[in-house]
């Protein structure tokens, strides 16, 4: 049930404005020293800059997400321990072979993420609420070059941001409209354009693993969360869901999110909170588990993203409105096929329906037109059913199960109408 997330190496809101650059005075390890004929990110890394030889330098500004803003108790997770792999997608640490083999790869993975994560102020919304029009002060600009790399940076009057390329001055970009072509002092273009939230999203800081934008989508149109919907998800994780749900239920609608860790639910709090730029009055995010926690009744869209589903199907039969939805996002088959047992059982529901979603990629070049080589695999399966009147039950297929779907191996919840 473990899951790995894979993030594209230029994904994100990785890169942040480090401001005009400074000269440093010479480095105190000679192997670096005499490597001053290339970038200095690329000599330290080259280094080791993390062993004691060669020490941060004591004016080394912090990188992306870095402890200027733990210490300011800016946005960002309380770090693991170096070496510690991160938990899976529902939180579980992962056992101890995977934790000794992995140290190493760990660490380099976690390092690498630490690069890639946001580095924004709170309040300053990622999407938001300023979404279109021309750039002003304190909007972010995702700056991409020919090569598809990717900077974002948020503009302040009079800084500049400087890349391998030369200086960008953040003075060209405001008052500009979206979609211009800014170049560096070198004369290297750049387009720059506001970050969309799906941008953003796979590249926040999690706790657990997140629902992916393909996924959000699905859950937003085939769940069919509508503007002024009344929807209770669990669990919130790290909030990647909850912000498609906002913006989907629009200010007349409510989110109600429900986190076992508290930990998790802090991360949740401070991603929507920089997504939308503030704590959403429509939105209550609640710490705890929720088939003791849950406080909403008539809710028009119950969606589960935990481990364990089908234990929640009492709690959507009571809480949800006749012709509601319930919708699970499970990552392995035998979830899915406990869950949708779990309804069927029940009878309160109509016919679940599963599905997955596969999102490929293609390479469009002249004559070259193909799919890309690389694509997500798998994600997680989704299934939503509806919730019957109550006093009436679901009248489920109308056809016979497959012979031996039920028979004397399957040991799961059975239908209500399953002839014996
Ligand atoms: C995979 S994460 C959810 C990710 C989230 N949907 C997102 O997009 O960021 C699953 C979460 O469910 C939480 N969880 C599991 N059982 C729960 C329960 N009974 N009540 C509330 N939260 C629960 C876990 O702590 C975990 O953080």
């Amino acid at each position: 049930m473990a899951r790995t997330t894979r993030r594209r190496r230029t994904g994100g809101l990785g890169r942040t404005d480090r401001g005009p650059a400074r000269a440093l005075p010479p480095h105190p390890c000679p192997a670096v020293r005499r490597r001053g004929d290339l970038p200095l990110a690329r000599v330290l890394r080259r280094a080791g800059a993390r062993s004691p030889a060669h020490p941060r330098r004591p004016d080394r500004r912090p990188g992306p997400g870095g402890r200027r803003r733990a210490a300011s108790g800016s946005h960002r997770p309380p770090r693991e321990p170096v070496g510690t792999p991160p938990s899976d997608r529902h939180g579980r640490a992962p056992g101890p072979r995977v934790r000794a083999r992995g140290a190493g790869r760990y660490r380099r993975r976690s390092a690498r993420r630490r690069q890639r994560r946001p580095c924004l102020s709170r309040g300053d919304a990622v999407t938001g609420p300023r979404r279109s029009g021309p750039f002003g002060e304190g909007d972010w600009v995702r700056l991409t070059d020919p090569k598809g790399r990717r900077h974002n940076i948020q503009l302040v009057p009079g800084r500049e941001f400087s890349t391998k390329k030369g200086q960008i001055r953040h003075d060209d970009i405001l008052g500009q409209p979206e979609g211009i072509v800014v170049e560096t002092a070198l004369g290297h273009p750049y387009q720059a354009f506001r970050p969309l939230l799906f941008e953003y999203v796979v590249s926040m800081p999690r706790g657990a693993a997140i629902i992916y934008p393909k996924d959000a989508a699905q859950i937003v149109a085939m769940a069919d969360i509508f503007p002024g919907a009344r929807v209770v998800e669990a669990g919130a994780g790290s909030g990647s869901l909850t912000t498609y749900l906002l913006r989907a239920v629009g200010d007349d609608g409510r989110v109600g999110s429900y986190e076992l860790r508290e930990d998790f639910a802090e991360t949740a709090r401070r991603n929507v909170e920089q997504v939308m730029g503030e704590e959403p009055a429509n939105w209550s995010l609640t710490v705890g588990d929720v088939r003791e926690t849950m406080s909403e009744t008539e809710v028009d869209r119950l969606i589960l993203d935990m481990v364990d589903p089908w234990s929640c199907v009492d709690l959507a039969v009571d809480r949800l409105v006749p012709g509601g939805i319930v919708c699970a996002y499970v990552a392995t088959t035998t979830q899915l096929s406990r869950f949708v047992e779990t309804l069927r059982a029940d009878g309160g529901f109509t016919e679940p329906h599963a599905w997955e979603t596969l999102v490929r990629d293609w390479h469009l070049e002249g004559l070259a037109v193909r799919p890309d080589h690389k694509m997500n695999g798998h994600t997680a399966f989704l299934v939503t059913a509806r919730r019957m009147a109550p006093g009436h039950r679901s009248i489920g297929k109308s056809r016979r199960p497959a012979p031996g779907a039920y028979g004397p191996d399957y040991l799961g919840p059975r239908p209500a109408d399953l002839d014996d």
